[in-house]
């Protein structure tokens, strides 16, 4: 491989598809994960705490630190995901309580602290609601200029929402987290639902995982089985959508999607469209893009890559 591994920070509220990211990461030799930053989402952050260090426990990555941020959003109630991902957040997989504690140090500080001592290096995946991220550049605005780039696992433009007809769930969760972020002038990546939803990993591609006996495989057969009910249950889908493992290979594959330069917001106000992300497709605000949107997917190709490391990973560790 070519050049340095490049320098990531998942932002995230582990829930099964962020465990499946993670995974992903770990098993990417074209990333290094310089920390995971946990927010409420999901489930409960100290659940998620507990969650993201079981699965780098899991995949032999416990010496990656895991810190703690926001337990609720910014403005509105705290709303989880138990339907989507289960009680714990990983559906039926169960991982033994983690051996190590989280990070002495808050998520938001951490995020600084990292970010600001390697300008222009570390690249943010947030792949649950932005309170963290939407917090740390208020707090240390030089952030905006020491970020390379952020990529988001957030809305749903053309795509119906899979939270309320409209809005997306990390979108929905923390609203005007998502606002702060979208309007900073960060270099933003959006994967939104348009792309996420033709991503779906099926039983076959989990039992083409379980030919291999591991730890790795049984734990995504586990939890993939809650959210593969969820998804037949709700959505009539079969299979699960796995929304932010695309968010992720984004970092060293971005030829998986097509992006197009545009300018997106989200409502923060109407009771009935609170959470929506808008594009402006036609350029009738006349407002200069503040993102980069994908719209287009190569998704068998995307999940072929993702199983291919997840058998790599497995062996790795059998
Ligand atoms: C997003 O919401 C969460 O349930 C998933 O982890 C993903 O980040 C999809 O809407
Ligand atoms: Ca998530």
């Amino acid at each position: 491989m070519a050049g340095a591994a490049k320098r990531i920070i998942l932002d995230t509220d582990p829930g099964i598809d962020d465990a499946l990211a993670i995974l992903l990461a770990l098993a990417s030799p074209e990333l290094n994960v310089e920390a995971l930053t946990v927010v409420m989402g999901n489930c409960s952050t100290a659940q998620g705490v507990s969650n993201a260090l079981g699965v780098l426990e899991l995949a032999g990555a416990g010496n990656i630190p895991v810190a703690p941020g926001l337990d609720r959003p910014l403005l509105q109630p705290l709303l989880t995901a138990p339907e989507t991902h289960g009680h714990t957040g990983l559906g039926y997989a169960q991982l033994p309580p983690p051996r190590r504690h989280p990070a002495n140090q808050h998520a938001v500080d951490l995020l600084i602290e990292r970010i600001m001592a390697a300008p222009g290096e570390i690249t943010v995946v947030a792949i649950g609601p932005l309170t963290n991220l939407a917090l740390a550049i208020r707090r240390e605005p030089a952030l905006l200029q020491a970020i390379c780039e952020v990529v988001i696992m957030g809305g749903a433009l053309r795509h119906e929402g899979n939270t309320t007809p409209l809005a997306e769930f990390n979108v929905y969760v923390d609203p005007h987290a998502a606002h702060i972020v979208y309007h900073s002038g960060l270099p933003l990546t959006l994967v939104p639902l348009d792309v996420t939803y033709q991503c779906i990993l099926t039983q076959a591609d989990v039992e083409r995982l379980l030919a291999l006996d591991s730890p790795i495989t049984r734990f995504i057969a586990d939890a993939t089985r809650f959210y593969m009910e969820f998804h037949d249950e709700y959505q009539d889908i079969q299979g699960c959508v796995i929304n932010d493992p695309l968010a992720l290979a984004l970092t060293f594959a971005p030829d998986l999607v097509e992006t197009r330069p545009l300018h997106v917001t989200v409502d923060t106000h109407s009771p009935l469209s609170l959470g929506k992300t808008m594009a402006d497709f036609y350029g009738a605000w006349s407002k200069p893009p503040n993102m980069q949107v994908a719209l287009k997917v190569q998704a068998r190709r995307f999940i072929e890559l993702f199983l291919e490391r997840m058998e790599t990973l497995a062996r790795r560790l059998k």
